[in-house]
């Protein structure tokens, strides 16, 4: 581990008749990227909530250093309707920042054409770029994660999920995303985990470095992985 940590103990979530998260064990470094894989409904976003501290804990604690810089990224583009692709990625740039650091997060995300438009006239896809650009352009030092390319096409998502293992290997930029894709998780996952029953249930680390899906050492790890989750 070689950053911050993020420390959750004996977490659990309820709401009303229903516990989501069951006495939770887990730390998270900031230095690297953790990836939370489980099936829809096993409280992978219930779970990074609780990270960011938009929820409350039933029970249980979770430690976070106080001045820690913490980005959110959600399944949907949550971009402003009134505002261009180029205002609303400007909205993440920190105070200070250079203006002409919009440029890079749009060339990055392939929105360059599409600066001067407006969400509703962006495709789902396009919209859900715009939002990862303006998360990313936060500068902050964990970033979490909410399935961020679900909407996106094979080969848009595929470019994208290379680009941001890039980037956070260069970077160093923490990151927490959670997905059911099994795919994107071996790309992007310096560590992966995997939620059932409320719980961490077995937990993957995988060596740095580029990612070729292809490569025996991913097919060995797919195929762990689909045996957990099944
Ligand atoms: N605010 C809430 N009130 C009541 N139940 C909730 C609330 N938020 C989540 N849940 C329930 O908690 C469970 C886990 O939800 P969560 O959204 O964390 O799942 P998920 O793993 O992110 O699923 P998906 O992959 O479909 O996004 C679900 O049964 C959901 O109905
Ligand atoms: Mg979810």
């Amino acid at each position: 581990m070689s950053g911050t940590e993020i420390v959750l103990h004996d977490i659990s979530k309820i709401y009303g008749s229903r516990t989501v998260l069951q006495d939770l064990d887990l730390s998270l470094d900031t230095g690297e990227c953790t990836v939370i894989l489980g099936k829809s409904g096993c409280g992978k976003t219930t779970l990074l909530r609780l990270v960011a501290g938009l929820e409350e804990p039933s029970s249980g604690t979770l430690e976070r250093p106080k001045d820690l810089k913490l980005g959110m990224m959600f399944q949907e583009a949550r971009l402003f309707p009134w505002l261009t692709c180029r205002q609303n990625i400007a909205l993440g740039l920190p105070k200070g920042a250079d203006p002409g650091e919009i440029d890079h997060w749009l060339q990055l995300v392939q929105l360059t054409e599409a600066a001067d438009q407006y969400p509703h006239q962006l495709s789902g896809g396009m919209q859900q770029r715009a939002s990862l650009a303006r998360t990313l352009a936060m500068h902050s030092e964990l970033i979490l994660m909410d399935e961020p390319f679900a909407a996106l096409d094979y080969f848009t998502r595929a470019q994208l999920q290379q680009e941001l293992r890039n980037m956070q290997q260069q970077l160093k930029r923490g990151i927490v995303l959670v997905t059911h894709n099994v795919d994107e998780a071996l790309i992007l996952g310096d560590r992966l985990l995997i939620l059932q029953q409320g719980k961490i249930a077995s937990e993957l680390q995988l060596a740095p470095g580029p990612r070729d899906l292809l490569s025996p050492e991913l097919i060995t790890a797919k195929r762990s992985l689909l045996a957990a989750l099944a």
